[in-house]
């Protein structure tokens, strides 16, 4: 015994080595690990089990072929366990049921998993994938499974290996007027946040979810660039303080953002005009020196803002409501962007929430408590989202789905950006703080408030 433990050892030692080194190169570079030890072994996995995931998941068709069988024991699996009758001992080669998978492509490697095609097989549809998702994450032992895209016939299959939101280390930075880099996608493409494409937006989110957090990238970002910042955060201003320095307004009580809605839209109703003296639809279409600046409103906890006390507040609650609607309907022609925070957004906070939700048309579901929250954030999008939006665990804070402007949805991360960050940036910039006169610069009659009901939005 000692003997051949003595002749072994070299042999473990060598083993154990290299199998240390294998757990090293995975640690330090975990891509190239995957690139040339874990893909091949995958894809080699994934093509040897296909005929047994595809059946198994139900997306392969039932085939009859010619097989050869030894007495009821068949040579090829498949024959004795989809043959029902009584096999006589003396056939050999039978037309039994089989299983055919549908035809698999090549198994591209990426940084983050692979890719594959997959030739639909004749009255399959891509939804016939979409539904056994979770099905093959298992069976691949990935860590996710989406559609990528499809054309007629064929559609592309993308699997994530690892959670690649575990460790963001895509910086959070400025890209381009209104476009903010924030984080990263479940894809390993940067997460960004585009005011130009989409004008307003709705976060949400239990509590400690990363609402805040992803509003302090948000504010990093956009500090440098030349647009007005307003903040409204009725938590008594804990949340937006900290900015306060490039803050054009930084309204903590009702009263207080009623007056700052009323300066807006009376604005909105300056830039109306100048856009009608220059015949054009939106301000983004006026020569450059006569554009005025943008205005990205921020408002963090929004339920504060609908929450009666008494009776006597739901004039100025359901005022309030109005005014965001309307500044929201018009906020894209006339350079006035919204981005409203809130752990529940729902109609138990009054009818206004509803309609104000409708217009903020860009959606961020973080964690939620109750499927209730994740379903008024995703509600018309596909269900799958709001499916991925009630698995995103607790231990993994700024973790949220976010619908983009392609029409799809993404798992993503903001990048951490503690407040203390966030402040900073602000601080720096806090010379481009725009002041009031700043913002108002256009010197033209407003529109009538008749004008101003009337005015219906370019919604192309
Ligand atoms: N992207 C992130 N990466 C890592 N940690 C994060 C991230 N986002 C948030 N966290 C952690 O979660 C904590 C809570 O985040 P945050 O304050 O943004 O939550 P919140 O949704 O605003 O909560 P509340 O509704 O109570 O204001 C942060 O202090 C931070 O430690
Ligand atoms: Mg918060």
């Amino acid at each position: 015994m000692t003997h051949l433990l003595l002749t072994l050892a070299p042999y473990l030692g060598i083993l154990t080595a290299f199998t240390a080194a294998l757990a090293v190169w995975n640690r330090l570079h975990p891509v190239s690990f995957w690139l040339a030890v874990g893909f091949p072994y995958k894809a080699l996995a994934v093509y040897l089990t296909w005929t047994n995931v595809s059946a198994g998941c139900g997306l392969a068709r039932k085939r009859r072929r010619w097989r050869l069988t030894l007495d009821g024991v068949p040579v090829l699996g498949p024959a004795l366990i989809t043959t029902t009758h009584v096999i006589p001992p003396t056939r050999k080669l039978r037309r039994v049921t089989v299983d055919t998978p549908p035809r698999l492509g090549l198994i591209r490697p990426l940084a983050t998993g692979f890719r594959v095609a997959v030739r639909l097989d004749d009255g399959q549809t891509p939804d016939h994938y979409a539904a056994k998702l979770v099905n093959l994450s298992h069976a691949w032992r990935v860590h996710s499974v989406r559609v990528l895209d499809w054309k007629p016939g064929r559609l592309r299959l993308q699997a994530t290996v690892r959670d690649p939101l575990t460790r963001i280390t895509t910086p959070v930075k400025d890209d381009g007027l209104l476009r903010v880099q924030v984080g990263q996608l479940e894809t390993a493409a940067p997460w960004v946040i585009d005011f130009t494409t989409i004008p307003h937006w709705l976060i949400t989110g239990a509590t400690q979810s990363g609402k805040s957090t992803l509003l302090n990238a948000l504010i990093t970002g956009l500090a440098a660039q030349p647009v007005a910042l307003i903040g409204f955060d009725l938590k008594g201003g804990v949340e937006l303080t900290p900015y306060a320095a490039r803050l054009t307004e930084l309204a903590t009580e009702r009263g207080h953002c009623v007056a700052v809605l009323n300066k807006l839209i009376a604005e909105i109703k300056l830039r109306m005009a100048l856009c009608r003296a220059h015949h054009v639809r939106d301000i983004w279409k006026l020569p450059d020196n006569a554009r005025p600046m943008p205005v990205v409103l921020l408002v963090d906890e929004v339920a504060e803002l609908f929450l009666m006390a008494d009776k006597s507040e739901k004039e100025e609650i359901s005022a309030t409501a109005v005014q965001l609607i309307r500044l929201a309907q018009l906020g894209r022609a006339f350079g006035l962007y919204l981005l409203v925070c809130g752990q529940r957004v729902g109609s138990d906070l009054g009818p206004g929430v509803t309609a104000l939700r409708a217009q903020l048309s860009g959606r961020i579901c973080h964690r939620v408590n109750d499927p209730e929250t994740a379903n008024m954030t995703l509600g018309d999008m596909d269900p799958a989202a709001l499916q991925a939006a009630r698995l995103i665990p607790a231990d993994m804070p700024g973790v949220a789905i976010f619908a983009a402007s392609d029409g799809r949805w993404y798992r993503a991360r903001s990048a951490y950006i503690p407040e203390a960050q966030a402040e900073a940036a602000a601080t720096a910039n806090a010379h481009l703080r725009a002041t009031w006169d700043q913002v108002t610069t256009v010197s033209v009659e407003p529109v009538t408030d008749a004008e101003f009901e009337q005015f219906e939005p370019d919604v192309s």
